[in-house]
């Protein structure tokens, strides 16, 4: 399938992993390039921009597809050390960024000087256009179903991406919620041009995590995400576990005097026990409400190939069909 997306990044699917704390490793994301998607590394997962350089250098000896590296800007006091990894990306050959959290701006020129493409996650319309005001090439619009930070306007992609269609110029790829080919077939319906995948991503043979956290999502169903943090504007869809019922009743119980400080236990450094450990307990962890839909463990492969071919066919005879009667 050949859309502004392909062409952007070079490559064969219109399908993108997502950047994904402690899960977005050399594997997951060279078995998504390697499949004809484009996988991502996620940079914050390596915790020094030396790690990050071994990274990318371990995922170009897994493909010779392209891939990209996920940096997510953080609202944090003690700033990671940014220019560091952008060296790292740049010297490292990546010619694909995603952006997250605040607004790439400050790093745009070298980003594009090194004639890397910048799509940068956005959960809202208006934060979609100012990247593009800013010139990132492509945006992945993130609607409230997304695991992750879906962010505090709490607008599904049935609405989030056709507002976005009818405001971009830059080409964008519909995120969360996408799981199959009804999901790739109806993005592009939308206006989309692909689109992002993460927890789905999760449940497959080569991610670079637990078998807990696997079967976790094969057992959960669209009911069992829940929304934490929203209290500190930090709101995120994780899975519903102890952990984020005791998040929860410390929401109800502090009310709007909660602090960080406060949820530590259920949210500091919990990943690589969850997603290494397979410790399902020890913290809370982002999930999409897609969970519902994901009901095995393929390789990469096998699900990309399952997509594609159910858009095809959707394409093909259902809605051909349709357009003929
Ligand atoms: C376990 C997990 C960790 C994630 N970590 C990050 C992250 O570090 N940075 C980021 O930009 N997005 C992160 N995301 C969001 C994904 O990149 C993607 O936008 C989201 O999962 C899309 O929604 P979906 O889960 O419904 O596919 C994470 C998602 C999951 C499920």
């Amino acid at each position: 399938m050949k859309t502004r997306i392909t062409e952007l990044f070079g490559i064969q699917h219109p399908i993108i992993q997502g950047g994904m704390h402690f899960v977005g490793f050399a594997e997951m994301a060279a078995a998504v390039s390697n499949a004809g998607g484009l996988g991502i590394i996620t940079g914050l997962t390596q915790k020094t921009p030396q790690l990050l350089a071994n990274e990318i250098r371990r995922c170009r000896e897994m493909t010779d597809k392209p891939f990209g590296v996920n940096l997510t800007f953080l609202p944090t006091v003690s700033s990671p050390d940014y220019p560091g990894y952008i060296k790292a990306i740049i010297d490292g050959g990546v010619k694909a960024v995603e952006t997250a959290g605040n607004n790439p701006q400050k790093w745009m020129p070298l980003l594009h000087e090194a004639g890397i493409k910048v799509i940068h996650k956005c959960t809202s319309v208006r934060h979609s256009l100012k990247a593009e005001a800013i010139g990132c090439d492509a945006v992945s619009v993130d609607g409230f179903e997304c695991g992750g930070h879906p962010g505090e306007d709490d607008v599904p992609n049935f609405i989030l991406l056709p507002r976005a269609a009818e405001e971009l110029k830059i080409p964008f790829v519909a995120s969360g919620g996408m799981a199959d080919g009804r999901s790739l077939v109806a993005a592009l319906a939308l206006g989309a041009e692909g689109m992002n995948m993460g927890t789905r991503f999760m449940a497959t043979k080569e991610a670079p995590i637990h078998d807990n956290v696997k079967q976790a999502l094969v057992a959960a169903s669209e009911l069992d995400t829940r929304l934490v943090m929203r209290p500190l504007r930090n709101t995120e869809r994780v899975l519903r576990n102890a952990a984020t019922d005791a998040l929860l009743e410390k929401e109800r119980t502090l009310g709007a005097a909660i602090k960080f400080e406060d949820i530590i236990e259920q949210v500091a450094g919990v990943y690589p026990k969850i997603m290494k450990d397979g410790a399902m307990d020890a913290g809370v962890w982002s999930c999409g409400m897609v969970a519902g839909l994901i009901r095995d463990v393929p390789t990469v492969k096998e699900l990309i190939d399952r997509i594609m071919a159910q858009a095809e066919d959707i394409i093909r005879k259902r809605l051909a069909g349709f357009a003929n009667a």
